[in-house]
């Protein structure tokens, strides 16, 4: 038994906006003083992550102060043994991209975000991050006839294509990841699902080189499993990162420490990332992006963010425990779970075998699956009385 202290193998990261994070709301302001990215390094370190990842703006003014902060920086990067995973850049809070960094309707706009991410992507490259997230908060619209879908769509198309190019041509090892969301800040938001995103992938000139960065909050938002979405994405090879974190089903984009919201959600969220059983599983840094809510103080955040951690380890042992149960093997075994592992058709089976076929639907049709028994179990092993 473990007492569910994390360690570096466990390869916990946090973005350095989540403990960060002031408060500041469509609301009110700012309730927490800000915090030196430093002092996160260090207190993350201390509680067992391994990595942090950040925004171009989360770190480096890009004023006289850039070269010392990054000093500072990585100092606190080598002190801790801390990594950097995974960098991304800020084309929403500016008032410059109210209308959108990659597809605002300005060129000149465009222009700028373009060259904001370049600038960027050369401090992840020498951090060492291998991971580019992209978010396109502000990539939307309010109104219908405001934004040319289709245009915009091109012209994300064209900023991915640029920046995959350049990536190449330096010869980094970084690979993008788009984050879909669906609304919030825009009203409507370009690419809002994982499903959305993978379609919009096959369209680049260098596929290979994007994928995802699903976020729990941002698909429950839209009413979708998000067990099912990244399941798809790692069938797919395209889950290439991950933003855990806890939402309460549709409405405002929460952000709550993760296992906090829809806690079974966050059972079948971990068993997709082993694998659920028998398939690919996720195997890059387990980063968490959410907001440590207004009503804390900054003791109050480290408890959230040790929080996060701890409940991915719990709930990594409950899946762990259900997986290995002979009564859930049976289960599963009865609701023919397996079954679906073997193709329809046999080797070399022809169209005219399976059409002489007797089948009997209506004894199919009466024929109980018995999935309640098996929901039921992990139920039990999530509530901890197996
Ligand atoms: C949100 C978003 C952001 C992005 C992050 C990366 O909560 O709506 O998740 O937190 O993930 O800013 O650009
Ligand atoms: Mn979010
Ligand atoms: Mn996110």
């Amino acid at each position: 038994m473990t007492d569910y202290t994390p360690t570096k193998d466990d390869k916990f990261s946090f973005g350095l906006w989540t403990v960060g994070w002031q408060g500041v709301d469509v609301f009110g302001g700012a309730i927490r003083p800000p915090l030196d990215p430093v002092e996160s390094v260090h207190r993350l370190a201390e509680l067992g992550a391994a990595a942090v990842t950040f925004h171009d703006d989360d770190l480096v003014p890009d004023d006289a102060t850039r070269e010392a902060t990054l000093e500072r920086f990585t100092k606190a990067l080598a002190e801790t043994g801390m990594a950097v995973e995974m960098a991304t850049t800020n084309l929403f809070s500016a008032p410059v991209f109210k209308d959108g960094g990659l597809t605002a309707n300005d060129r000149t706009v465009r222009r700028y975000a373009i060259a904001k991410v370049l600038r960027n992507i050369d401090l992840a490259a020498e951090l060492g991050a291998k991971t580019y997230v992209l978010w396109g908060g502000r990539e939307g619209s309010e109104s219908g006839g405001t934004k040319d879908v289709q245009a915009a769509l091109a012209r994300y198309k064209e900023g991915l294509d640029v920046l995959c190019g350049y990536v190449r041509d330096k010869g980094y090892d970084i690979r993008f990841a788009l984050e879909p969301k669906p609304n919030e800040p825009r009203g409507d938001i370009l690419l809002p699902t994982i499903g959305h995103a993978l379609a919009f992938i096959n369209e680049l000139e260098e596929p290979d080189r994007v994928g995802l960065n699903p976020e729990i909050g941002h698909e429950e938002m839209a009413g979708l499993n998000f067990a099912q979405g990244i399941s798809q994405a790692l069938w797919h090879d395209k889950l290439f990162h991950i933003d855990l974190n806890g939402q309460h089903g549709p409405r405002f984009d929460q952000d709550l420490r993760f296992g906090a919201g829809n806690l079974r959600g966050a059972f079948w969220t971990v068993d997709a990332m082993l694998g659920a059983g028998s398939g690919k599983a996720y195997d890059g840094y387990v980063h968490f992006d959410y907001k440590p809510p207004r009503t804390e103080d900054i003791e109050g955040v480290w408890e959230t963010a040790r929080g996060c951690m701890r409940n991915y380890l719990i709930l990594r042992d409950k899946v762990q425990a259900f997986r290995a149960d002979p009564e859930v093997a049976e289960a599963l075994e009865a609701a023919r779970v397996g079954e679906l592992a073997t193709p329809t058709l046999g080797e070399g089976e022809s169209l005219e075998d399976l059409r002489a076929e007797k089948f009997d639907p209506e004894a199919l049709g009466e024929r109980g699956l018995q999935f309640e028994r098996l929901d039921q179990l992990a139920m039990e092993h999530l509530l901890g009385v197996r």
